[in-house]
């Protein structure tokens, strides 16, 4: 019987299947009921016990091998199947691959460029490498300023100063120096800090810098347009509050908090356990800032403000950690796939 059983392996291997009917004819001969390997089953019970132990385990091993091929040939079947039915059609659409997403801080600066862009603002932009003058001096910074230092600045160069821009105000500068009133413009754009990187701090983010200048522009004016701007971005029942704070290039200067809420945990967290979150400063242009800017302080009046991209996406998105946003993870960038704006 061992002989038989080497022979039947051999001949298991040997076989080959292309055809619905050589698979019936592989299973009539080596797995069906009746098939000669379930023949020798029975045959084997009948075998003395000794010859038995060494029969035995090859007699198993054929089966199971039988049992493998005919798994095998099945499958190979199937998909040689598969591939003969497909249609083929030689118009159908290809494969439309991933169509990518924009960023979410791109879905937020849109945004809140459109809502400005309702109230008649255009968009202004200046250099990412900025010199003393516009990023500092003209803007009503002191000599001994602390954003003057090596701390929180990223110089390119020294005597003259040049340095990544720590804030868009630099580009009200640019803007005031080659437009008389009136002045109503939005300055998107990127902006460097010497931060060690952390979920709550980067070296790089974004700001959105807004500036009007004409006459007869009020406090109350800027109340107005934040008021609506809060609105349009946070929804119809969104609060806001002015908080006295201090800038050198406004005065009087703002910061303004939107009312978040009180009710969960995380809102205790979010908001230090105030129910506000501060998302921008703002102010009257101070006159010496017109006034170096080349606008004259006795006719016409303004306010400006600036805001964090990242704040606000922040917000809205309930991102976690700043690093997200420039991490390129796409199990993060995915989730805004379908928020369109
Ligand atoms: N430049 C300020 C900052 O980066 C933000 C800011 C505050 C901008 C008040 C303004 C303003 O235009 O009026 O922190």
């Amino acid at each position: 019987m061992l002989e038989q059983i080497k022979q039947l392996m051999a001949e298991v291997q040997a076989f080959a299947v292309s055809t619905e009917e050589e698979l019936e004819e592989y299973r009539r001969k080596f797995t069906n009921k009746k098939a000669v390997i379930n023949q020798m089953f029975t045959d084997f019970r009948e075998l003395p016990g000794e010859i038995k132990r060494d029969v035995g385990k090859p007699l198993n091993e054929l089966k199971q091998m039988a049992q493998t091929r005919l798994d095998e040939f099945q499958q190979s079947l199937k998909g040689s199947q598969a591939v003969a039915n497909r249609p083929n059609d030689l118009s159908l659409p290809g494969d439309p691959g991933l169509p990518g997403a924009r960023h979410p801080l791109s879905i937020v600066l849109n945004k809140i460029v459109s809502v400005f862009e309702g109230l008649g603002y255009t968009v202004a932009e200046g250099p990412e490498i900025e010199d003393d003058f516009h990023n500092f001096t003209a803007l009503n910074f002191e000599d001994n300023h602390p954003a003057r230092d090596m701390q929180d600045t990223f110089f390119v160069r020294r005597d003259p100063d040049f340095l990544l821009r720590t804030h868009t105000s630099s580009v009200q500068v640019r803007v005031m120096q080659e437009n008389q009133p009136p002045i109503r413009v939005l300055a998107p754009g990127r902006v460097y800090r010497n931060e060690a990187i952390s979920a709550r701090a980067h070296c790089f983010f974004h700001q959105v810098e807004g500036l009007v200048i004409d006459e007869g522009v009020s406090f109350a004016d800027m109340r107005q347009a934040l008021q609506y701007f809060a609105n349009a971005m946070f929804g119809e029942q969104a609060k806001i509050r002015l908080r006295p704070s201090y800038f050198p290039f406004t005065e009087i200067s703002a910061e303004m908090d939107v009312w978040w809420g009180l009710e969960t945990e995380d809102d205790y967290r979010m908001t230090k356990g105030t129910g506000w979150v501060e998302i921008m400063g703002c102010g009257m242009v101070d006159p010496n800032v017109l006034r170096n800017c080349g606008i004259d302080p006795d006719r016409y009046s303004g306010f400006a403000f600036g805001m964090g991209v990242e704040r606000i996406s922040q917000l809205l998105y309930r991102v976690p950690d700043l690093r997200l946003y420039s991490q390129n993870d796409l199990r993060f960038l995915r989730q805004f796939e379908k928020i369109d704006a």
